[in-house]
């Protein structure tokens, strides 16, 4: 299933992070796509109030991998620097991969190869203007 929604600023970006959150149930993983900057850990912040986490998320960054405390346990990986799933296994982050306890989001899910067969829901975040991003969400069908 395939949703296209525009977002004109960053709380507008949140508010989809906090929809879907609705959404997540354990086990999942959600792979976020889009260049630098365009709000990929915005909407993880919205996610975050959505499972009613009361840390604020911020960039896992260096760290590769943040967890959280919620209604479910939020892993959140920055996969900038990771090319491959062996890759993770190498840093000890494969235990995130199903059949992990909680959801697991990843920003720059595209740099790793075959994150995209592994992730239940595809987010990818496009420039329109400073302001304006076009947010692509594509939940794929499980049988
Ligand atoms: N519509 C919008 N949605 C999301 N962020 C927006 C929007 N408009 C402006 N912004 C701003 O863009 C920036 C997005 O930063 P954010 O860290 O969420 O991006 P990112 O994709 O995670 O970056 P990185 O590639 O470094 O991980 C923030 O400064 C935010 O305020
Ligand atoms: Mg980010």
């Amino acid at each position: 299933m395939d949703k296209v929604i525009i977002t004109r600023s960053s709380e507008e970006t949140e508010k989809i992070g906090i929809e879907l959150a609705l959404s997540l149930r354990d086990g999942m993983v959600v792979s976020l796509v889009g260049e630098l900057g365009t709000g990929k850990t915005t909407l993880v912040k919205g996610i975050g109030k959505g499972l009613l986490i009361s840390y604020e998320i911020t960039s896992p960054s260096y760290l590769l991998a943040k967890e959280y405390c919620g209604q479910l346990v939020l892993h959140h990986l920055d996969a900038y620097r990771i090319c491959s799933i062996a890759e993770l296994h190498e840093v000890g982050l494969d235990e995130l991969l199903p059949p992990a306890e909680g959801v697991t989001v990843i920003e720059w899910a595209d740099r790793i190869a075959g994150m995209d067969e592994i992730s239940d829901i595809s987010v990818s975040i496009d420039y329109l203007d400073l302001e304006s991003r076009k947010v692509a969400i594509n939940t794929k069908k499980r049988t």
